[in-house]
């Protein structure tokens, strides 16, 4: 049984657990406002928005995509779908301003357009800022709209204060009012309950224990495509993102005398974001990147490493820094390298049974550089063809602890051994860019598929290396034209 808020009313429902919030919306409620698209979280015409506490116990309210978040999840939360908005005639102000912009031709995409305006103005009331046009770009970056061309919808979203503030009564007073009893911690005592909800380590590590074979699910936003796409069917399941423990970030210290944060594996992209704007700019600048905000709202680092994609987009990020995995099972708790935890495609270190329960990620070192960019074939919500993080330091005019790390051009997210080989205590100059590049052909024989051939992959994880030596060459005189005429002149 679930139990949430939806729209200001408590509501009750049964599901399967592999039911999303899109299914439980239309099939089984009835709410048909919220659209089906594409069911893979890519186009945001199921966009609706589900609050929780925030730290003064306000409600807090992000974007979501329903086709892709388990409808388990709702419990003891507080979803807002677009029936939600309007009051009789009074439009709230994302809805008006979409009238008022023409902002919707067809409207199919308009349900969901006009609920992530509504996740913006919501955030706009708690933290007002500027409505800069990365704020703006990232509010609406996960949803697709095919006739009316995104300037109309751009316009609404920036004059949506302009019009009055109709905002639903409930969307305050619901911090007051309880959805009737989320009772996590029953259900996960509850061997017979197909969809396990644990709220502390010690409650996930018996749910382990009695479901070694159970699916673990934090964001859903790479799990819940098996079962939209490929139709599986989960005999249990057990939601991480309710553990305390694993939405931690603690500082740390490691025994080899390297200090960092322990993030939890259940820890958001929008979450870590500020902390990663604060300490490492390219890896924030990659999070912009990665998926869209519906995405990054609920996807997990732990959900990332763990599903162990080739081209997933934090791995390479976390090789290249030197990142180490805690990982909780039955047998108690282990420690790791990142480097030893990818196996072959899609097959990790991880044992029946066994969860990540944190990454560590190092502080910045002094002196030291990250790089990381990524090629996709879209800025927006697109996965990575090939992306390359690099990191290294430069002393007496060589280069120190390099470590290149690339996605895409292997079976699993991969160190380039002979490159860095090649990089290592050298001056960062043609000649030993040169060895770099040619080393790659001995650390990769990447493979042609939908987002990019072989020979398109070989030649630019070459070319990033030649970024590489590029952007040194550049902090090291003032004129970044004359770099490129003398490495065009070799
Ligand atoms: C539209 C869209 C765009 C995307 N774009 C990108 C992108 O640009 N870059 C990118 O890298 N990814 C992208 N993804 C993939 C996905 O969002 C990320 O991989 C995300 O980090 C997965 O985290 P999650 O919490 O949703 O994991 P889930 O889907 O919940 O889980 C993923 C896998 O990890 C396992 N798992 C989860 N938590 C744990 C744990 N604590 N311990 C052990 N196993 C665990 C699950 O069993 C499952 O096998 C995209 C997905 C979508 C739908
Ligand atoms: S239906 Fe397309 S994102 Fe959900
Ligand atoms: S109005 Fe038709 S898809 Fe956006």
């Amino acid at each position: 049984m679930i139990d949430f808020m939806l729209n200001g009313r408590p509501c009750r429902s049964e599901a399967t657990p592999e039911t999303s919030v899109l299914e439980l919306l239309r099939d089984t409620l009835g709410a048909t406002g919220t659209k089906e698209g594409c069911a893979s979280g890519d186009c945001g015409a199921c966009t609706v928005a589900i609050g929780e506490p925030g730290p003064n116990g306000e409600l807090r309210y992000h974007s979501a995509n329903a086709c892709i978040t388990p409808a388990h999840q709702l419990n003891g939360r507080y979803l807002v779908t677009v029936e939600g908005l309007a009051q009789g005639e009074k439009l709230h102000p994302a809805q008006a301003a979409m009238v008022a912009c023409h902002g919707s031709q067809c409207g199919f995409c308009t349900p969901g357009i006009v609920m992530s305006l509504f996740t913006l103005h919501e955030q706009q009331r708690h933290t007002p800022a500027p409505l800069t046009p990365q704020r703006l770009e990232a509010a609406l970056g996960g949803n697709l709209c095919r006739c009316t061309g995104y300037r109309p919808i751009r316009d609404a979203a920036l004059s949506m204060n302009q019009h009055p503030e109709n905002r639903p009564l409930w969307l305050d007073a619901a911090a007051e009012t309880q959805p009737a009893e989320p009772k996590n911690e029953a259900k996960a005592a509850d061997n017979d309950a197909a969809f396990l909800q644990p709220t502390t380590l010690a409650a996930l590590t018996d749910c382990l224990k009695r479901h070694p074979k159970a699916r673990l699910v934090a964001g859903a936003t790479d799990l819940w495509l098996e079962s939209t796409q490929r139709l599986a069917r989960f005999e249990h399941v057990i939601d991480v993102t309710r553990v305390a423990e694993l939405n931690d970030i603690d500082d740390a210290t490691l025994a080899d005398g390297r200090s960092g944060w322990w993030i939890g594996a259940a820890v958001t992209y929008s979450r870590l974001e500020p902390l990663l704007e604060a300490h490492y700019d390219a890896f924030a600048h990659l999070l912009h990147r990665l998926g869209s905000q519906q995405v990054r709202n609920r996807g997990t680092l732990g959900g990332n490493v763990a599903n162990a994609s080739p081209i997933g987009d934090t791995p390479p990020v976390l090789l290249a820094l030197g990142s180490r995995l805690r990982l909780v099972g039955p047998e108690g708790e282990r420690e790791l390298p990142l480097d030893d935890f990818f196996l072959d495609y899609k097959r990790t270190a991880l044992r029946e049974g066994e969860a990540i329960r944190a990454i560590f990620l190092p502080h910045p070192e002094a002196g030291q550089t990250l790089k990381v960019w990524k090629l996709s074939k879209r800025r927006e919500d697109d996965i990575s063809a090939v992306l390359g993080a690099f990191a290294y330091r430069l002393e007496n005019g060589v280069m120190r602890d390099v470590r290149l790390a690339f996605g895409g051009m292997a079976a699993i997210p991969k160190r380039a051994a002979n490159a860095e080989a090649a990089l290592e205590g050298k001056a960062p100059d043609l000649a030993a860019f040169q060895a770099a590049r040619e080393a790659l052909s001995n650390d990769f024989q990447p493979m042609s598929d939908v987002r990019g051939s072989a020979h398109y992959r070989r030649l630019s994880a070459a070319n990033l290396l030649e970024r590489l030596r590029l952007s040194i060459a550049q902090a090291d005189t003032d004129s970044p034209r004359e770099v490129m005429l003398h490495a065009y002149a070799h």
